[in-house]
């Protein structure tokens, strides 16, 4: 896997002058299934939050509100995306290493994955990651 997997999604949006509507259907606007939905809120400035990689799951990070950083590595290169549009997602693949920061006051990230919660899933360990990489392990 490399970074050019991973990629911004445009999300339906039906304006309104009631307000906006975006909505995500399963296996038609993402290019997995969604079994676990997870949000990150009432997040501290300077936080950060990820640095982690995982060796099988997908997923769709979200800015549902507000806005912030994530940078994405693949162990040779790194791409730095600012989500600010709760209409588009950013898609990031398996073994793709994560760090998200610069949050915005009051922010909040969904994110829709491919799997349950598998703390078996992950390298947390930058070192460890690269090697795998380095040995061509998912
Ligand atoms: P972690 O993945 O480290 O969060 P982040 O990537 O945002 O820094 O998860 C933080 C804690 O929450 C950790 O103890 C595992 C737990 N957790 C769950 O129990 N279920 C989940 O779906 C997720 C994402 C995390």
């Amino acid at each position: 896997m490399s970074i050019i997997d991973c990629k911004l999604i445009d999300l339906p949006k039906i304006p309104d002058r009631r307000g906006s509507l975006s909505f995500i259907e399963a296996g038609k606007h993402i290019p997995f299934i969604i079994k676990r939905v997870y949000y990150l809120y009432d997040i501290p400035a300077e936080s950060d939050r990820g640095a982690h990689s995982h060796k099988t799951l997908q997923q769709l990070v979200i800015p549902l509100s507000g806005s912030f950083e994530i940078t994405l590595g693949d162990g040779f290169n790194k791409q730095k995306y600012l989500l600010n549009k709760p209409y588009q997602g950013l898609y990031v693949a398996p073994m793709i290493w994560r760090e998200l920061g610069n949050f915005s006051s009051g922010s909040v990230c969904l994110v829709l994955a491919s799997d349950f919660y598998k703390e078996e899933d992950y390298y947390r360990d930058y070192d460890e990651f690269l090697t795998a990489v380095q040995m061509g392990k998912i």
